[in-house]
């Protein structure tokens, strides 16, 4: 089974194709930038499990300002699949691991216990984190006493390395927003992000508390991924025998034939007939989805996008998440009948890939939720003349004497500073492709100014930390970097990408 063509064309167009193919010299019938792997184990019933929701994590103690946890990394075997047992590795063995809810301006400390045997590396994705918490991809956390992981293949070295336990500060020094936490270890991002190290990482602030968005249990995380599974239940992974990342065949990303939604295979949720919000997060490793509902009249009304709330909602009858996005979304289930079932479909593929989870309409419920037609202090910036102007070219290269994926014709080199960037001014950015990239920033949002030389798209809204790139395309836009000096990365989010080396390291001065 192929992702379907409309996935490819409907988002680059026949001239986008064929500009990508005389570019890069391709295969004519790509349709997808992922290779799918096929579970050896029998794929479940779609909609028996309910959907779990990952538990709120507990600091273990509280001072001024500050809330300080502790979270161990940690093998666990779940039941995934009814009847099986997977091994994950996860944070505090969960699968996604907690969440963390916390306030804007509170700072968070994390201290992190490795008792997995590989080195990790934690990053805080769309936090505004000092360089030294942020997780560069060579500060590796070595496992505790007794197991012995080694720091990988690529001899590269010069990191901060720990053993056991480091500690992780998030000022979260920025507006209320939906960010999410992942192993980030350098060339092994994809496996250990595959196996369970990701979780959710959620900032209020006042100006959310205010508006009379649906909260409690009408508050929901939908944590999207997909994975193949052997017959006893085990993940399947494709890593490659030697070297860092993936068999040279799934170099393109991996995406597996089942869909989890909170770490559960197509999952149900039982709904009130009332408006529900929706933190979507696409975790998956190389898969995107277009969500749609498979029954009207309710629309997928989004409020925010990864940097926070909106200035006003947007109606969308598909969602376009690419992987490392995030959608924040309010559905009006009030307009089905009670006993209703809507099914969340992914619009991108076929067969059982095109099933997310379904919702189940129980009952008519008392509802004082609103979506306000103006959600936030949210404006897009104007864009001032004369800034530094920078472009990236996201491209299939050499990389470190195997194929792999290149920013500017470099393949990731952590001593390798692509860009000196100073604080406090704009800088345009125009990120460049071949085939589809997800191009995600540490440090600072951004804002899309222009999608192929014209306007953003459907899916550009708000301030952004990844953005969609589809094949052939440029999309320039407008990033301002804050208050910590530092090594920082930009990189693809297509995680066999990046551990193919589609990444780059640049300093803020
Ligand atoms: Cu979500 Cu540098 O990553
Ligand atoms: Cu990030
Ligand atoms: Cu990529």
């Amino acid at each position: 089974m192929k992702l379907s063509r409309r996935g490819f064309l409907g988002a680059a167009g026949a001239a986008g194709l064929a500009v990508t193919l005389a570019d890069c010299g391709l295969d004519p019938s790509p349709g997808q930038t992922a290779e799918l792997l096929t579970s050896e184990a029998p794929l479940p019933e779609a909609f028996k499990v309910p959907l779990p929701i990952p538990p709120v994590k507990k600091p273990l103690h509280t001072r001024a300002g500050v809330d300080y946890y502790r979270v161990v990394q940690q093998k666990a075997s779940l039941e995934i699949l009814p009847g099986l047992k997977t091994e994950v590795l996860g944070y505090d063995g969960l699968l996604p691991g907690p969440t963390f809810d916390t306030r804007s301006g509170r700072t968070t400390v994390v201290e992190q216990v490795n008792q997995l045997d590989v080195p990790t590396v934690v990053h805080l994705h769309g936090g505004h984190t000092p360089a030294a918490s942020d997780g560069w991809p060579l500060d590796l956390l070595m496992p505790d006493g007794g197991h012995h992981g080694h720091a990988g293949h690529s001899g590269m070295t010069g990191g901060d390395v720990k053993t056991g336990k480091r500690t992780y500060t998030y000022p979260n020094t920025q507006r209320a927003a939906t960010l999410w936490y992942h192993d980030h270890r350098m060339d092994y991002t994809a496996p250990q992000v595959y196996r369970g190290l990701f979780g959710l990482h959620l900032i209020r602030d006042a100006e959310e508390d205010a508006l009379p968005l649906p909260g409690g249990e009408r508050e929901i995380p939908l944590v999207l991924a997909d994975r193949a599974f052997a017959a006893d239940g085990s993940f399947l992974y494709p890593a490659a025998k030697e070297g860092p990342g993936v068999e040279a065949k799934y170099m393109e990303g991996v995406i597996g034939d089942v869909i989890l939604v909170n770490g559960a295979p197509w999952p149900v949720l039982e709904v009130d007939a009332a408006r529900y919000r929706f933190r979507i997060l696409n975790a998956a490793n190389a898969r995107r989805f277009e969500l749609a509902l498979d029954k009207g009249p309710a629309k997928l009304v989004q409020i925010g996008s990864d940097g926070g709330l909106l200035g006003a909602p947007v109606e969308h009858k598909t969602l376009v998440v690419a992987p490392a996005e995030r959608f924040d979304v309010v559905v009006d289930f009030s307009q089905y009948e009670p006993g209703s079932e809507v099914t969340l479909l992914n619009k991108l593929d076929s067969g059982r890939a095109e099933q997310v989870m379904r919702f189940k309409v129980a009952r008519k419920a008392a509802d004082d939720s609103n979506v306000p037609a103006k959600l936030s202090a949210y404006a897009a910036v104007p864009e001032p003349s004369g800034l530094v102007h920078r472009q990236w070219r996201f491209r299939r290269g050499e990389a470190h004497g195997h194929r792999g994926w290149t920013i500017n014709g470099r393949p990731f080199d952590p001593n390798d500073m692509q860009a000196s960037v100073k604080l406090d001014q704009y800088e345009v950015w125009s990120f460049v492709t071949d085939v589809h990239h997800p191009v995600h920033v540490h440090l600072a949002p951004f804002q899309v100014l222009r999608r192929g030389g014209t306007k953003p798209g459907p899916y550009d809204a708000g301030w952004k930390d990844t953005v969609d790139v589809r094949p052939a395309e440029v999309v320039d836009v407008l990033v301002k970097f804050t208050a910590h000096k530092g090594k920082y990365l930009i990189h693809c989010h297509n995680l066999e990408h990046e551990d193919m080396a589609m990444m780059a390291a640049f300093e803020t001065v």
